[in-house]
C-alpha cells in the first residue's frame, strides 16, 4: 500500500498540490484522473521521488518514503516498475536489451537467468521470440507492451503506468487494460495508472482518485463513479451529451 499523507508542493509560490491525503492499494488498479494541468504527474513524481514534496509524507508499506535519504531510498526504487508515458523504449536497443536494462541495474541474476527472465516477461505481454527487434520495428501497441514486459521484468511491488494507453486504438486500449488488471492481480502490485481515458478508468478502475484544481476533489470505484453528484468529476467523466445519456443508461 502506498500512503500520500497531507501532500502539498508548488513552484514559485505557486501552489499545484495542496494538502492531498489517500491510498493506493495492493492488488488494485488504482487510478489519478483529472484534467490537463490539475497536478496527476507532479503527484506521480512526488510519489516516486522525482520531486520532492513541500509538505506532507509519502509511506511505502508503513516505510517513510519522506525522511529517506537518496541511498536509503534505493530500496524502494528497486521495487518499482514504471511505464513512462510513450512508452520511452531506448531506441539504439533491442526489444531484449530494453527488458535486460533494469535488470543489469537492479538485480543480481547471471547472464542466463536475466534472460530467462526476459522471455517469461515477453511471454506474459505476448510477445514471444520478439528479442531481436528494435522499437521502431514494432507498432504502437507492441512498443507499450515491450514498455510493460520492462516494467515487470523485476517483479515489481509498486507499477507506475503514466497514460499507458495514450495513442492506441480502442481494442489495442483495451488489450493493455486487461494486462495491466491482470498483472496487477497476478503479483498483487500496487498500481499506479494516471489516465484520460474514461474507458480504462469505467472498465478496470478498482479506486480512483480525481484530481481538482490541486485538490483530491473526490476518491471512489467504478461503480460510484456513474452515481457522484460532484459537478466538476461529472463534467470531466461525461462532458458530452451523448456521454451523458450513456451514463443515464449505466445507472439503470
Ligand atoms: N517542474 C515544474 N516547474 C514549474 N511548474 C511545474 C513543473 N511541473 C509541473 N508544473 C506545473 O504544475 C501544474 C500541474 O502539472 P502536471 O504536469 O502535474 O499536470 P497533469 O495533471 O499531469 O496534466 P496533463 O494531463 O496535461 O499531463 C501545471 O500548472 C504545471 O505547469
Ligand atoms: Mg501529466
Amino acid at each position: 500500500m502506498i500512503e500520500v499523507k497531507s501532500v502539498s508542493k508548488g513552484f514559485a509560490g505557486n501552489a499545484v498540490l495542496k494538502n492531498i491525503s489517500t491510498a493506493f492499494y495492493p492488488g488494485k488498479v488504482n487510478f489519478i484522473i483529472g484534467r490537463s494541468g490539475s497536478g496527476k504527474s507532479v503527484l506521480t513524481k512526488c510519489i516516486v521521488g522525482l520531486m520532492e514534496v513541500d509538505q506532507g509524507e509519502i509511506f511505502f508499506d508503513n516505510r517513510n518514503f519522506t525522511i529517506l535519504d537518496r541511498w536509503d531510498r534505493k530500496d524502494i526504487r528497486q521495487e518499482m516498475g514504471m511505464l513512462f508515458q510513450g512508452s520511452a523504449l531506448f531506441s539504439s536497443l533491442t526489444v531484449e536489451e530494453n527488458i535486460l536494462f533494469p535488470l543489469q541495474m537492479f538485480s543480481s541474476f547471471s547472464k542466463s537467468e536475466m534472460l530467462d527472465r526476459v522471455n517469461v516477461c515477453l511471454k506474459r505481454v505476448n510477445l514471444e521470440g520478439k528479442n531481436r527487434l528494435y522499437p521502431s520495428e514494432l507498432s504502437g501497441g507492441m512498443q507499450k507492451r515491450t514498455g510493460i514486459a520492462r516494467a515487470i521484468a523485476m517483479n515489481p511491488r509498486y507499477l507506475f503506468c503514466d497514460e499507458p494507453n495514450s495513442g492506441l486504438d480502442p481494442q489495442t486500449a483495451i488489450v493493455i487494460d486487461n494486462l495491466i488488471r491482470e498483472i496487477t492481480y497476478e503479483f498483487n502490485s500496487t498500481t499506479i495508472v494516471i489516465s484520460h481515458d474514461m474507458n480504462s478508468v469505467l472498465e478496470i478502475g478498482d479506486h480512483i482518485n480525481f484530481i481538482y484544481q490541486g485538490e483530491l476533489s473526490w476518491r471512489g470505484n467504478k461503480t460510484e463513479i456513474l452515481h457522484t453528484d460532484n459537478e466538476a468529476l461529472n463534467n470531466f467523466v461525461f462532458p458530452s451529451k451523448f456521454m451523458q445519456q450513456i451514463r443515464e443508461k449505466l445507472r439503470g
